[in-house]
């Protein structure tokens, strides 16, 4: 295949499945279910998309996320970001969900599971993705609701293969959340964590030191203590990074500023990822390009950011080997 036309293949680690509702997406299940949004048209919509912070951002998320309502809403939503990611060369997902976000509003997660994994089992023959569920828990809710919650995820068998932790960092540090965390490892599921996004380096050292997590999403803020960084390199703890969301959540002033050089230089082990792709402007080949032509990155950075995605993975070594034959071929094609 022609380099210019044989997307770089990739695992994406770091994949919000609510940020991936588009607008029309989201007027037209608003429709369909009957869910009066405070907004009635497109433009009106996407004129709300200028984040000031996370917690601008999240009060978006969080609003048009109740037009899911059905099983149908939640296996459409998956469909369309797989069939998107798929597009840009995305591999494997290990995709997310906010379990709060559908529970609070009375929407069982037996009805959200079962749209999500019709959609993700489908995945493979459909799309060539195949996948990993992960739950997500918010952090500014009490982390004692959580841990019931996923008691009762572990009692029902459902078919996840980790848990996550997002929503506000600051003032809800991952101290808060030993007992889910040590629930979780003592069940078998993998365990990753949102940390130095808007808080600080110590919620990196804090989430590997406490709650044992395998992968950092984001983890920009570690860059502020050489100590951890050293650290972070030595046991090469998987960050995943989310350049375009940085971005738009004014972690940030602009791309140019973005730490990934900063990142590559030192060792991290970073994957590049899209967070929220229907907010931030793109998918993960959108974030992909956006760092290749910022930072002119060639084709050996590309190969090591595609390399450690897929090693970053919660994937068995077989799955693992079938991505670096894929990167390989990828290598070959340049
Ligand atoms: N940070 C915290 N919570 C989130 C994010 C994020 O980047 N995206 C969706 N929920
Ligand atoms: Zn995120």
């Amino acid at each position: 295949m022609n380099g210019s036309t044989m997307h770089l293949p990739i695992a994406e680690l770091h994949l919000h499945l609510e940020g991936t509702l588009e607008p029309e997406f989201i007027l037209e299940a608003a429709a369909r279910n009957g869910v009066e949004l405070p907004w009635t048209s497109l433009a009106d919509l996407r004129s709300r998309y200028d984040f000031t912070d996370l917690q601008s951002f999240l009060d978006l998320l969080y609003t048009n996320l109740e037009v899911l309502q059905t099983s149908r809403d939640f296996e459409q939503m998956t469909r369309d970001y797989l069939r998107r990611a798929s597009a840009g060369g995305v591999r494997h997902a290990e995709v997310s969900f906010d379990a709060q976000a559908h529970l609070l509003r009375g929407i069982p997660l037996e009805v959200v599971l079962t749209g999500i994994h019709a959609a993700l089992d489908a995945g493979e023959s459909e799309f060539g993705i195949t996948s990993k569920l992960i739950v997500s828990f918010w952090r500014d809710r009490p982390a004692s609701e959580a841990v019931e919650i996923l008691q009762g995820l572990i009692d029902s068998d459902a078919r996840i293969d980790g848990i996550g932790l997002d929503s506000a960092e600051v003032g809800y540090p991952p101290a808060l959340f030993v007992e889910l965390y040590d629930l979780a490892r003592s069940h078998g599921l993998h365990v990753v964590a949102h940390a130095g996004e808007e808080g600080p380096a110590q919620n990196v050292a804090d989430s590997l030191d406490l709650l044992k997590v395998e992968r950092i999403d984001h983890g920009n803020n570690c860059l502020d203590d050489e100590r951890l960084v050293a650290r972070m390199v030595a046991e090469r703890v998987p960050m995943t990074v989310c350049p375009l969301s940085n971005v738009r959540l004014r972690t940030i002033d602009t791309l140019a500023r973005h730490p990934l050089p900063v990142m590559l230089e030192k060792g991290l082990f970073i994957s590049i990822n899209s967070d929220d792709p229907a907010y931030f402007g793109g998918y993960a080949d959108a974030n992909v390009a956006a760092v290749t032509e910022q930072f002119a990155l060639d084709d050996a950075t590309l190969e090591l950011l595609a390399r450690n995605s897929v090693d970053a993975s919660f994937l068995d070594a077989a799955g693992k080997a079938r991505l670096h034959g894929e990167i390989d071929d990828w290598v070959r094609s340049r």
